[in-house]
């Protein structure tokens, strides 16, 4: 979404670390970009519409290379009340400029707020809500700084993450946090900044802390206070983990391939610290407290490649641990009337653990005092903070929007929570060890399956002939066969739709010729020989037919071969087809792969 980034400090020219913050996350999708220095007597302003080097250009023309600045605000905007224009680029002003701000997130009441606004005759340069937030200063100001934002913050319905800053109030900066995420670090010198996203902060600070709802972080005099909720409080600092920012492709041709082929070592990582697989016992720390609970039911809880995730972990949980299972996806969950018992164990999965719709979810559930779980890649992310239980996925940071390598480490690790819950249960020895061994293969299956795309690709070739596609699935192949459909639709932007093979014939068959192929993901499972039927289905109709599977498909038009496995495991090796799929025939279309068009990284908006 958009992204923030303050500093304050010792540099003179505080743009320079702006436009730096800005230009290593460009990989994001935004639409214009912003920024604001100031020092004890002026603030400036810069916008450009596009890309951050065009920001670049206008603030070494508009501002002064001799003026000195020592703090300033920089924004990533991706257009979402009023269209791409100067005008709604970050940061905003009231109309006598008394107040400067920059905002992530949705003000859902702007509109009757503007409105009455106008009534008053204030004037609008532009159509966003952020541009309500800063004329909402001015019409409450009374003289006081913070006084004058505590008030506002009574009156805007959230989600923010707000920054503001007053030509009247030099040397100060509020900033204030409902839903949206919001980090504050330092360095050693004491330079200060704060941050939408952990990214950002790589490299500037030693020291980091995340502001959760309700915090107020007021700087004044190079001095910090943060209350929460209206009361003083100390938040707890700890040490920045990533040292280094991802910014090297290496050999691959994008970023999105580099990650792919980074999935067999993840899986490995995640293996060599919680998988004893000589003594079969799993390690990890997160289960040790969960020993004497005993669930009766689990849901999973994520949004995108992460629901997908959680889908395999509704069937793993089924079938390994014998508990009732469901998955469910957050935005719509929000708003279910949930029956669940005391016994039920929500897991969150999510990469980023910002995304807000499963972070309301999440709420929701703790309200109500039930048990939850985190699967979460982004060590200190809000997910990750507010689950009782937890594993990390461990995969590194994942920068590229099209996740990947996020969905296999995710896969690992609710597998191992699977089989921990099935230990505990319905689960036999032979085939506790069966799939310990079979995992163990995972990583090698993966790389040999990597090492000779030719297929693939050539198929590619015949592939981006299409408009729309089929994915086609039984049982444990159904969130891969999601998941494959997303992929291709996020970089591809061409049209697929996930369909499960045995309900073709109530409705999609007469969707079905030669003009729309059905990738069917059809290992040797137990459902394999249902699959050829719906396969023969396809081919009475002309459709093109895509098996993938780990056995020549006999009247498919093309069969991707796979490494042979158990049911259970197929999933993290299928995946990769459906991953290599949709980025081959993003390639030869020419898309733009790690830059897909619309998408941003972490959904922190509702
Ligand atoms: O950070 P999260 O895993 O919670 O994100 C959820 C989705 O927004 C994310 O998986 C999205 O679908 C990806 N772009 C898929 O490639």
């Amino acid at each position: 979404m958009c992204g923030i980034f303050w500093y304050q400090g010792k540099e003179t020219h505080a743009q320079n670390i702006l436009l730096n913050g800005l230009k290593r996350l460009e990989y994001r999708w935004y639409d214009s970009a912003g920024l604001l220095v100031g020092n004890q007597k002026e603030i400036k302003l810069v916008k450009a519409i596009g890309k951050v080097s065009n920001l670049s250009e206008k603030v070494q023309k508009e501002i002064n290379a001799e003026e000195q600045f020592s703090f300033g605000i920089a924004h990533t905007r991706r257009a979402t009340h009023g269209g791409i224009t100067e005008n709604n680029t970050h940061p905003h002003y009231d109309n006598k400029q008394q107040f400067y701000l920059v905002h992530n997130g949705i003000i859902e009441n702007y509109h009757k707020l503007k409105q009455e606004l106008i009534a008053k005759w204030y004037e609008f340069y532009g159509q966003t809500d952020s541009e309500v937030i800063a004329n909402l200063l001015t019409e409450h100001r009374n003289g006081n700084f913070l006084e004058t934002v505590e008030k506002i913050l009574q009156i805007i319905k959230w989600a923010y993450a707000l920054l503001i800053v007053s030509p009247l109030a030099p040397g100060e900066m509020i900033a204030a946090k409902i839903g949206s995420p919001l980090l504050f670090g330092h360095d050693k010198d004491n330079n200060f900044f704060l941050s939408s996203d952990k990214q950002w902060l790589i490299g500037y600070v030693d020291q980091l802390t995340y502001l959760e709802d309700g915090d107020l972080l007021h700087i004044k005099n190079n001095e910090y206070t943060v209350t929460s909720k209206g009361i003083p409080t100390q938040k707890p600092f700890e040490e920045m983990d990533i040292k280094e920012i991802e910014s090297s492709k290496g050999n691959y041709k994008h970023f999105m391939l580099k990650e792919i082929f980074e999935q067999a070592n993840i899986i490995r990582r995640i293996f060599k610290w919680r998988v004893d697989f000589q003594n079969k016992i799993l390690n990890a720390e997160a289960f040790h407290g969960m020993q004497n609970e005993n669930f009766e039911h689990i849901v999973f809880i994520g949004c995108g490649t992460s629901y997908n995730a959680g889908s395999l972990g509704k069937l793993w949980m089924e079938n390994l641990a014998g508990i009732p299972a469901s998955c469910e996806i957050a935005s719509e969950y929000e708003y279910r009337n949930i029956n669940v018992n005391s016994k039920t164990l929500y897991v969150f999965i999510s990469q980023s653990g910002e995304t807000a719709d499963s972070i309301e979810v999440l709420k929701m559930i703790k309200e109500k005092w039930w048990h939850t779980f985190g699967i979460v890649n982004v060590v200190g992310s809000t997910i990750s903070r507010l689950t009782d239980y937890g594993l990390f996925t461990r995969a590194g940071a994942e920068i590229w929007v099209a996740s990947t390598k996020a969905f296999t480490a995710q896969l690992s690790c609710i597998l191992l929570l699977a089989l921990f819950l099935g230990k505990k249960r319905a689960l036999p020895k032979a085939k506790y060890e069966q799939i310990l061994r079979e995992l163990a293969k995972v990583p090698t299956m993966i790389e040999d399956l990597l090492a000779d795309q030719t297929q693939i690709r050539e198929l590619a070739q015949e592939l981006k002939k299409y408009n729309n596609f089929f994915f086609l699935w039984r049982h444990y192949q159904f969130p891969i066969a999601n998941e494959s459909s997303l992929k291709l639709k996020e970089i591809t932007y061409l049209h697929s739709e996930s369909y499960p093979s045995g309900e073709l014939k109530h409705g999609p068959l007469a969707l079905i010729d030669e003009k729309i192929p059905s990738v069917i993901f059809c290992p040797q499972d137990f459902l394999f020989e249902k699959n050829l039927s719906s396969i023969q289905e396809i081919k009475a109709r002309n459709g093109k037919v895509i098996a993938v599977s780990d056995k020549e498909i006999e009247g498919s038009d093309y069969t991707i071969k796979i490494p042979k496995t158990i049911d259970d495991i197929y999933p993290f090796i299928t995946v990769i087809v459906g991953q290599l799929l949709a980025y081959h025939t993003a390639d030869i279309l020419w898309k733009n792969i790690d830059k897909p068009r619309n998408l941003a990284k972490s959904v922190t908006v509702k």
